[in-house]
């Protein structure tokens, strides 16, 4: 499937969403962040679909951030509005009920950064760049880069990203702890593939109770967070593929889930 500004592809029950304005380094303007909101209820809804990998078109760039070339005459109402429009489809893309994986193949600038640390995981090839260049601009990250780069990274890495503006490599992203994983450039998709083939094997409602227990257990106290888990832990032996998991442990045998 495909819309000027998005490919969609199936790949069983992996789907792969490509952000597509390569002329533009997959920059976010505000039909591309209002396709992608559409793109990942979509996705979200969809019974077949398992895992989804994000991605962006061309060998450049994952995105190169925000559009600054629809910024730059936006009154401060309007500036408020496109940091909202942004924020809300990013939440959707952290609150997905299913993996998301970015596949981060190159620059992950402002806004690209910020859509890659919605995602779950993050897996970069190694010529990758990533950072938040918003001060170079005059302006501060406006779609979450702030609150979720202090909270997976801590004070020290999103003070220095924030306020040098400077992109730092894929190695050092991951030392920090931004990224996962990173492959040599030419095997980013098989690696990153295989990974999503092994999530889409697990048993979708005991992912979705992780996502579950770290996006809403986790952002509050330590009695609050472990109170949800154990409900969510509870929920699991309601699921036949908990029964079926258990099964086929005692039984020395694979197991197949089902999503029931
Ligand atoms: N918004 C709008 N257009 C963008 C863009 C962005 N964030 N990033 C790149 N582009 C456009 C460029 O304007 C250019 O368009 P043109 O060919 O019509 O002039 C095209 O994408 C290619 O970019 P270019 O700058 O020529 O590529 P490069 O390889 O020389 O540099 C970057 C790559 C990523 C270093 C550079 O494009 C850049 O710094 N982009 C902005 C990053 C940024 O500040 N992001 C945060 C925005 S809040």
């Amino acid at each position: 499937m495909t819309d000027s500004l998005l490919q969609i592809s199936d790949h069983g029950p992996v789907r792969i969403i490509t952000i597509n304005r390569p002329d533009k380094l997959n920059a976010l303007d505000a039909a591309t962040l209002d396709a992608l909101h559409a793109a990942f209820a979509l996705a979200a809804g969809a019974i077949d679909v398992r895992v989804v990998v994000l991605t962006g078109a061309g060998p450049k760039a994952f995105v190169a951030g925000a559009d600054i070339a629809q910024m730059t005459g936006l009154t401060p109402v309007q500036g408020r509005d496109f940091s909202l429009r942004g924020q809300r489809m990013m939440r959707e893309v952290e609150t997905m009920p299913k993996p998301v994986i970015a596949m981060i193949n190159g620059f992950a600038l402002g806004g690209g950064l910020e859509l890659a640390m919605c995602c779950h995981l993050r897996f970069a090839a190694d010529t990758a760049k990533v950072g938040q260049p918003e001060i170079n601009l005059g302006l501060i990250p406006g779609f979450g880069g702030s609150q979720r780069l202090l909270r997976l990274a801590g004070r020290a890495a999103t003070l220095e990203l924030c306020l040098l503006g400077a992109p730092i490599d894929a190695n050092r992203a991951h030392q920090l702890g931004i990224v996962n994983r990173v492959f040599p450039a030419a095997e980013l998709q098989t690696r990153t593939l295989e990974i999503a083939a092994q999530l889409a094997n697990s048993a979708p409602l005991a992912l979705r109770g992780i996502l579950d227990c770290v996006n809403f257990g986790g952002e509050s106290s330590i009695e609050e967070g472990l109170s949800y888990e154990s409900a969510q832990f509870g929920l699991m032996f309601a699921t036949q593929d908990m029964r079926e998991g258990t099964a086929a442990f005692l039984e020395r045998r694979k197991p197949t889930f089902s999503g029931c």
